[in-house]
């Protein structure tokens, strides 16, 4: 099989429900889904429809009700929390609606302190390195703002660096670009997808705003626990 065509991570018969007290309350029912190296994908969906509980899931933070969960062919349901850790920190890079930038540290400081999470404590990578990944989100110059010091689009695209930092396999999204204006929602998603793109990085974006889902390769819609293919 071509290393393109290899499924990444892969959703079996997958189910959610929530209990509270004496009620259970169903997300989704029954979803089989596939993502391969390099896929970039979006998840359309009204607000509690589920779609940050199926991202939890796709990136081990949170665990079926039933069903199977698969990274590169590897079952995931009987893991300890020690090794789903370790496949979370290899695999996949997070981002959300909001940043969680770290705001005692600058930019480049936060990219580092990432990368010494993911390899115990060790820098993994040199100083050109992480000036060269700012540098592909339009950053260089903001090495050591912090936080503070930046605009709302410029920590957003800081923390996309942060969630690259890494080299993931797989790029999780939960309304990256929720909390920006349409101008900077387009510039900070063109961004991200230039960049996955150049790195066969898989990606999958979660949003309700359809005209940047289309910007991707395949557009699903979770809707009344169902996901549906809407195109590619
Ligand atoms: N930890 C939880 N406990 C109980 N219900 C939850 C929990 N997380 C999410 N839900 C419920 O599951 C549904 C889907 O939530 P969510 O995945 O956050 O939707 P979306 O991201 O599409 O807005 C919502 O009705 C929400 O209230
Ligand atoms: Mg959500």
């Amino acid at each position: 099989m071509l290393n393109s065509q290899k499924n990444l991570i892969e959703l079996q018969a997958v189910d959610k429900n929530f209990v509270q007290g004496q009620s259970s309350y169903v997300v989704f029912e029954n979803i089989n889904f596939t993502i391969r190296r390099g896929e970039i994908i979006s998840i359309v969906g009204h607000s509690g429809s589920g779609k940050s509980t199926l991202l939890h899931i796709l990136g081990l933070i949170d665990l079926p009700t039933s069903g199977r969960v698969l990274v590169e062919s590897q079952e995931c349901s009987f893991l300890s929390d020690y090794e789903l850790t370790e496949i979370r920190k290899k695999y996949f890079g997070f981002i959300y609606q909001v940043h969680h930038l770290l705001p005692e540290f600058s930019a480049i400081e936060n990219l580092k302190i990432a990368n010494m999470i993911a390899s115990e404590n060790q820098l993994e990578r040199s100083q050109h390195e992480f000036l060269g990944l700012l540098d592909k989100f339009g950053l260089r110059d903001k090495a050591n703002n912090y936080p503070s010091q930046l605009s709302g689009g410029e920590r957003q695209r800081v923390a996309i660096a942060r969630a690259m930092v890494n080299q993931p396999k797989v790029i999780l999204a939960d309304e990256p670009t929720g909390n920006l204006d349409q101008n900077n929602a387009n510039m900070v998603l063109d961004l991200l997808l230039e960049n996955v793109r150049k790195e066969n990085i898989a990606t999958i974006i979660v949003t309700h705003n359809m005209e940047l889902a289309k910007k991707t390769n395949k557009v699903f819609l979770l809707a009344n626990g169902k996901l549906e293919l809407l195109n590619g």
